[in-house]
């Protein structure tokens, strides 16, 4: 006996597939060759959500951090956790059905390089021990590395546009104390051995059409790296675009002259700084991140992209409903604990 599911993607694609009796939507989409956006598998991260267009379902659990109670009010539900109790139901994903069809991959890497870029980041360069190994992704998606010398892996957004000449990069926060953090710190050397998971996540820029909004809080900043860096060497994107910067200290500002650099080679861009607690020595702004947002350049539609601590995305998401502000769509990826 099963059920049937209708996956219907934004780019007009659906696949139908057979659902069990109690199986998992995310594990009987995986079983027809559709790759869903996965991550924590266990109704926590929101990776793998959707709306659901017809048909009943039991759900068996929904962190708050995953969807609000109006998203699950207008119907969203996670794939993760998400069985079918009729026949038929439908459910639609707001991304391309061609992020679905690259199955990932566990790809062999040696560190190359690790740098402390501030008091709670360092960069971690990887690079691929079999470079003709292709290794495609959409900058904004996400890896899952394992931490060497431990059976624990964490998820960390790509912070350059590809893989180039066999290396990689993920600008990676230092926790006072973590399993990645304290490798990063104490252990990490280059030659080092570190297995890899790719490409994972539906954060990515779809069509740009309009101007973009991207937010970032802390160490969210990797994946804007990535997706500038691409828009930069493309030479295409004639739409303005802000990225609102905020972190806890100064210290925590990373990369700010690779983003100089990319205000030089993108014809209008331009970024803004912010601190929430800074030192007394600070001159620069004080505050949360959407104190940033301009509501002039915000009255026009846009699409916003906002990444990093779960806080952070709520907060710019309340603050942009609460305004009168253009038409616009929110694009996010939670760094929830991985
Ligand atoms: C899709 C995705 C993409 C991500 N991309 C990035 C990225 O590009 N850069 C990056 O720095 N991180 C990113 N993260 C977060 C990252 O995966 C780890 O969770 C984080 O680096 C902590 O790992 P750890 O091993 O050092 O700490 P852990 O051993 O996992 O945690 C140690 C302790 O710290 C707590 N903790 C974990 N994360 C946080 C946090 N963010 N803030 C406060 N306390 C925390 C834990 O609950 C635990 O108590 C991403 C997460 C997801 C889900
Ligand atoms: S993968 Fe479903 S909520 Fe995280």
């Amino acid at each position: 006996m099963h059920n049937t599911a209708a996956i219907v993607f934004r780019d007009g694609t659906t696949r139908f597939v057979k659902v069990d009796k109690n199986e998992l939507l995310m594990d009987a989409a995986q079983r027809h060759g559709v790759n869903l956006p996965v991550d924590c598998r266990e109704g926590v991260c929101g990776t793998c959500r959707c709306l659901r267009e017809s048909g009943d379902v039991d759900v068996e659990y929904i962190d708050e951090e995953a969807l609000t109670e109006e998203e699950i009010g207008e119907g969203h539900v996670l794939a993760c956790q998400t069985r079918l109790r009729s026949s038929q139901a439908s459910f639609y994903f707001d991304i391309d059905s061609n992020v679905c069809s690259v199955a990932t991959e566990v790809h062999d890497g040696t560190v190359s390089a690790v740098e402390q870029v501030s008091d709670a980041a360092a960069i971690l360069e990887v690079t691929l021990d079999d470079p003709a190994q292709a290794l495609p992704y959409l900058p904004g998606q996400y890896a899952r590395l394992e931490v060497p010398g431990t059976d624990e892996w964490r998820a960390y957004s790509f912070a350059t546009s590809a893989v180039k000449e066999g290396r990689l990069r993920f600008l990676i926060r230092l926790l006072p104390s973590g399993v990645m953090s304290d490798y990063l710190r104490d252990r990490c050397t280059p030659g080092d051995a570190i297995s890899l998971e790719a490409p994972l996540g539906a954060f990515y820029l779809r069509e740009i059409q309009r101007p973009l909004l991207m937010v970032a809080g802390g160490t969210g900043l990797s994946a804007f790296l990535g997706m500038l860096e691409q828009l930069a060497e493309k030479g295409e994107c004639a739409q303005p675009i802000r990225l609102c910067y905020g972190v806890t200290q100064e210290q925590d500002l990373s990369e700010l002259a690779r983003l100089d650099a990319l205000t030089e080679a993108l014809p209008d861009f331009a970024f803004d700084t912010i601190v929430m607690n800074p030192s007394e020595a600070w001159r620069g702004k004080q505050g949360v991140v959407c104190d940033l947002f301009d509501l002039d350049f915000l009255a026009q539609p846009f699409d916003a992209y906002l990444c990093g601590p779960p806080p952070m995305i709520e907060a710019s998401k309340h603050w942009l409903e609460a305004r009168e502000v253009g038409e616009h769509r929110v694009f996010f990826e939670k760094f929830v604990s991985s």
